[in-house]
């Protein structure tokens, strides 16, 4: 049975230090991802307080949709709700899967075509959950701070993406 989060305060560094070994606890002898998400998510959100952090997944498009092509789904997250089906190429999150590379956003207003899923956001990174060189699924994080996430938020989020078993 997990125990509560070791939150603390120090530098952004200090603090993914931290959380790492306990997202690694909190996942240990667990497969089911649903699970693994939505602890990876409520860790990042209790240590960072962050706007909304969340996972979108890569699945079929709903029966209804006109096209064929997969789309990512709204999966486990935390904050204010959120748009549940992002096309590849769209926003920072589609963006994301199609370049397959992490994505900084500084200024959302600035990032042509992002979705604003909450007014308060202000800054973003997407992290692309990367498996035998083909994309499953992205790793969303927004801040009510610009230029809020750097190459360090990068480095981690990247890190602890790579623990899940996708
Ligand atoms: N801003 C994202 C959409 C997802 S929400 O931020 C939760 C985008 O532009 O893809």
């Amino acid at each position: 049975m997990a125990e509560d989060l070791n939150i603390i305060s120090g530098t952004k560094t200090e603090q993914y230090e931290s959380l790492f070994p306990q997202i690694v606890g909190l996942m240990e002898g667990e497969t089911d991802l649903i699970a693994n998400l939505a602890n990876v998510v409520a860790s990042l959100k209790e240590q960072f307080d962050w706007l909304w952090v969340g996972f979108y997944v890569v699945k079929a498009p709903a029966q209804a949709s006109t096209t064929m092509d997969d789309e990512l789904v709204l999966a486990p997250f935390q904050g204010p709700v959120a748009c549940t089906r992002i096309k590849k190429g769209r926003g920072v999150c589609g963006t994301c899967w199609q370049q397959a590379t992490t994505i900084i956003v500084a200024d959302v207003e600035k990032f042509p075509g992002h979705i604003a899923c909450s007014s308060l956001s202000k800054s973003e990174i997407v992290v692309p959950v990367i498996r035998n060189g083909v994309i499953l699924g992205v790793l969303d994080a927004d801040s009510k701070e610009l230029n809020h996430f750097d190459e360090t938020d990068k480095f981690y989020l990247e890190k602890i993406v790579e623990l899940i078993q996708f």
